[in-house]
């Protein structure tokens, strides 16, 4: 731990030591970026298996980067890989991995009363100063810090997938996040690559708030027929200049998160339109079409 003065001269925590729980699609992506950057990364999932994957993924990933940081030198880039990687420790104990952070980045599964299990053993374990952030994509980030006593050293760190190509985070304030925690969020992004904006907690912050109901309109446009599947992704990459149409990002980030999400918002704002339930979109995730991940969605993979 090393503290410095902020301008309003309150302590800040300077952040070295980073336990990420949740080794997944987006926890090893931030463990990744973490280590490139020189952090100290310990990489938590309650299941070995896919911290043994999470690994050699995010070994790989870097191995990319390496190869085009390092063009010229490929000596430099195995260091660069080897280094990276020789930061990062795993575990499957969250609080033990706890006891010697100075920032907690939760990115475990999206159910408020998991993450409130997750984040009281947290509370308990981590050292006093450390700030304890989640990346949640929708539910509400002073509902999941109500849990805990350091509310002052609770925000949002929400990232983008893919996490080691996607240059955004998001530093969301709840109501209770101290101006010295937003700091030390807001210092630790960019020295992890990142660009970052300052958004409230409120639903979807500010990416998902546009980015969700725009691929459920899509998914709306395509139930009633109005156009091909293909015709309406080729709309929005040739006529808007999205990297990927809505209805190719849907089955990107996943037919169930999508419903996940939506659901959520429906059920506290049950007037707001464009958080309705699309029968397509249920019949789709009944049936375990969930997109690129179970080989089929709206498209069908190979
Ligand atoms: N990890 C690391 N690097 C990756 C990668 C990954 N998983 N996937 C792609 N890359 C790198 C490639 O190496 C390549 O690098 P260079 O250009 O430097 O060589 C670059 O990214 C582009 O990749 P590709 O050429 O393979 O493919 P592409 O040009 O089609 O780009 C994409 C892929 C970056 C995913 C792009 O299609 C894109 O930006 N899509 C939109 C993604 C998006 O909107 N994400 C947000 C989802 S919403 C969310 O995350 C929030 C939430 O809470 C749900
Ligand atoms: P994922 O399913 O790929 O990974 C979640 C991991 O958490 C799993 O490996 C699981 O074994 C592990 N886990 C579950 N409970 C745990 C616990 N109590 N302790 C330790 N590990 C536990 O999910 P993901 O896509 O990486 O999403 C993680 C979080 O990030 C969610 O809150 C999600 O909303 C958010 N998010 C997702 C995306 C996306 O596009 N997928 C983007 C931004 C934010």
């Amino acid at each position: 731990l090393s503290r410095k003065f902020s301008t309003s001269s309150a302590l800040q925590v300077a952040i070295k030591n980073v336990t990420i729980i949740g080794g997944g699609l987006m926890g090893s992506g931030i463990a990744q970026v973490s280590a490139q950057a020189g952090q100290n990364v310990t990489l938590v999932d309650v299941s070995s298996d896919v911290l043994a994957k999470s690994q050699k993924s995010i070994g790989d990933n870097l191995s990319r980067v390496a190869k085009k940081l390092y063009k010229d030198k490929p000596q430099d880039g195995e260091k660069f890989v080897k280094d990276s990687m020789a930061r990062i420790k795993t575990a499957t104990d969250p609080a033990e991995a706890s006891k010697s952070a100075d920032l907690v980045v939760e990115a475990i599964v999206e159910n408020i009363e998991v993450k409130h299990k997750l984040f009281k053993q947290l509370d308990e374990a981590a050292p006093q100063h450390a700030i304890l952030a989640s990346n949640t994509s929708s539910l509400s980030i002073d509902e999941i810090s109500s849990v805990v006593k350091r509310k002052d050293k609770f925000g949002g760190l929400h990232f983008f997938n893919p996490v080691p190509v996607m240059r955004l985070l998001e530093i969301v304030k709840g109501a209770e996040t101290s101006e010295e925690t937003y700091k030390s969020m807001l210092e630790w992004g960019k020295s992890v690559g990142k660009t970052c904006i300052t958004c409230k907690d409120t639903p979807g912050f500010v990416v998902n708030r546009l980015l969700v109901p725009y691929i459920c309109e899509a998914i709306r446009l395509y139930e009633r027929g109005d156009a091909s599947a293909q015709d309406i992704d080729i709309a929005m990459k040739l006529g808007a200049g999205y990297p990927m149409g809505p209805l190719e990002l849907a089955d990107y980030v996943g037919l169930d998160t999508n419903k996940f999400i939506l659901d959520g918002w429906h059920k506290k704002f049950p007037d707001q339109q464009l958080f309705k339930p699309i029968p397509l979109l249920n019949k789709l995730v009944a049936e375990g079409k969930l997109g690129r991940k179970s080989g089929e969605g709206i498209y069908k993979y190979d």
